[in-house]
């Protein structure tokens, strides 16, 4: 100990240049207590300040009671200050940078700033034999559900607006600024509130939504959080749909085979009483209490007759031996939902041939016909939370409710 004081005392007051700045000082401190050389914390600094030297780093440290060690680069005066202290799991090998304690120097070298009182949001600036703090922005928060992160992570400025000031289930009304008496916007943080369908959405939450993606908590989706697109939203009558990302459609073939299995357009006649056709799906209607999708071509481009969303078919003669037309893909990737496990595919006939790709019950594609019949749903299709595949946060409205 005492030997350690002793080579710091003797090179402070051997060299000048600590006192002041900028000047080559790293090989000096060679042999002092307490400076790792060649080295540096790893951790992001809250503060970094450049053309400084040594001495005028560590002071700059002591004047923050955030601030517990530095990281100081010679050749360019780099100074960067770190709430950590120095410790084997937080620094790394850096040619040219040491690092430091701010406990391992002397009130002479800090004049009275040592062990200051200031708040983590004010410096202390020494005087001829006291200190005064002088508050230079803000730091954290009491709120309960403010992101302590978020507030702890710098010092900030006066005028500083915090985008997100609330943990992730959380929101606040007010947007919340860095005052220059260094306080915060007095906020509360409220949790978002669970609404279960775009009708309560209207009617018991905020009447002044209009149609969107929203993110809902059907019932039918045991609590977890659903992005659903509200239609009608200004009626009385609002609708949830689930919006697809992807390629979704479903087809009983318009065409059909001669005797050497060529595709050729159906007749007119068989085309229309067949009610063949093909769908093609941008929105699926969804039924928020049971997660059924029900019928429904609102958001649904059809040529010929409308198809049921993962139904397919065709009018090839069943005595052929060639491949069935009718198709059908359902690709539920991007939605946060799965066709629910428990449903499976089956022959709307004894003449119909079933051939299905099921991935992980996200994409299901299908090929299905002969005889005017196909494949379809052993129950309607029903939609469950997909654990794997979930859409990103800022791809629909968290609702806030007014009323
Ligand atoms: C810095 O301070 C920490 C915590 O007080 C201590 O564990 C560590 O050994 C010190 N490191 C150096 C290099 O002085
Ligand atoms: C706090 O905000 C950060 C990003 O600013 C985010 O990564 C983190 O998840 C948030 N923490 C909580 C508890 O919401
Ligand atoms: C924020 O919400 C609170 C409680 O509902 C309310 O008293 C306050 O007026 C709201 N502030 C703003 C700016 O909307
Ligand atoms: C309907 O027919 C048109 C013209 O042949 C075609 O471009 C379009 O892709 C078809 N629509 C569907 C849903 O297959
Ligand atoms: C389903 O969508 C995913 C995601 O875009 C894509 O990678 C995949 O190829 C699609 N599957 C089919 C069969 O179209």
């Amino acid at each position: 100990m005492c030997s350690g004081f002793a080579v710091l005392l003797l090179l402070l007051t051997q060299n000048r240049c600590l006192l002041g700045q900028m000047c080559s000082t790293i090989d000096k401190f060679v042999n002092v207590r307490g400076i790792l050389e060649n080295t540096r914390i790893k951790t992001e600094p809250f503060m970094t300040s450049r053309s400084v030297g040594l001495m005028s780093c560590l002071r700059s440290c002591a004047t923050y009671s955030l601030c517990n060690a530095f990281n100081f680069q010679d050749s360019s005066g780099t100074c960067e200050l770190q709430r950590e202290a120095v410790m084997d799991e937080n620094i790394e090998d850096f040619n040219g940078y040491l690092t430091s304690n701010l406990s391992s120097w002397t009130n002479k070298d800090i004049n009275y700033c040592q062990n200051h009182m200031c708040g983590y949001n004010a410096i202390c600036e020494p005087r001829l034999n006291s200190y005064i703090c002088t508050v230079i922005g803000c730091f954290d928060s009491a709120e309960p559900f403010a992101n302590k992160t978020t507030f702890t992570k710098k010092i900030y400025d006066f005028g500083d607006i915090v985008d997100t000031p609330c943990q992730g289930d959380y929101y606040t009304n007010v947007t919340v600024q860095c005052s220059v008496a260094g306080t915060w916007t007095p906020f509360t943080c409220y949790p978002y509130q669970q609404v279960r369908n775009c009708k309560y959405l209207h009617e018991q939450c905020n009447p002044t939504l209009t149609d969107d993606e929203y993110w809902l908590y059907p019932p039918s989706q045991n609590g977890v959080r659903t992005k659903v697109y509200c239609h009608n939203m200004q009626t009385v009558d609002p609708e949830a749909f689930i919006t697809l990302n992807e390629h979704n459609f479903a087809s009983k073939s318009i065409y059909v085979y001669d005797e050497s299995c060529l595709k050729i357009k159906a007749d007119d006649v068989t085309i229309s009483t067949n009610a063949l056709g093909v769908t093609a799906f941008m929105k699926i209607n969804f039924a928020p209490g049971t997660g059924v999708v029900r019928d429904d071509y609102t958001f649904a481009i059809t040529n010929h007759s409308v198809q049921s969303f993962g139904t397919a078919g065709d009018c090839v003669d069943d005595s052929y031996k060639c491949t069935p037309l009718g198709n059908f893909l359902i690709n539920l990737s991007g939605t946060g939902l799965i066709v629910d496990p428990d449903i499976s595919w089956v022959a709307d006939s004894a003449s119909s041939e079933v051939t299905t790709i099921n991935d992980e019950n996200r994409v299901i594609s299908g090929t299905c016909g002969k005889g005017c019949s196909g494949c379809s749903p052993s129950s309607t299709i029903k939609l469950v939370p997909d654990p794997n595949n979930r859409p990103p946060i800022e791809s629909a409205i968290r609702p806030i409710c007014t009323l």
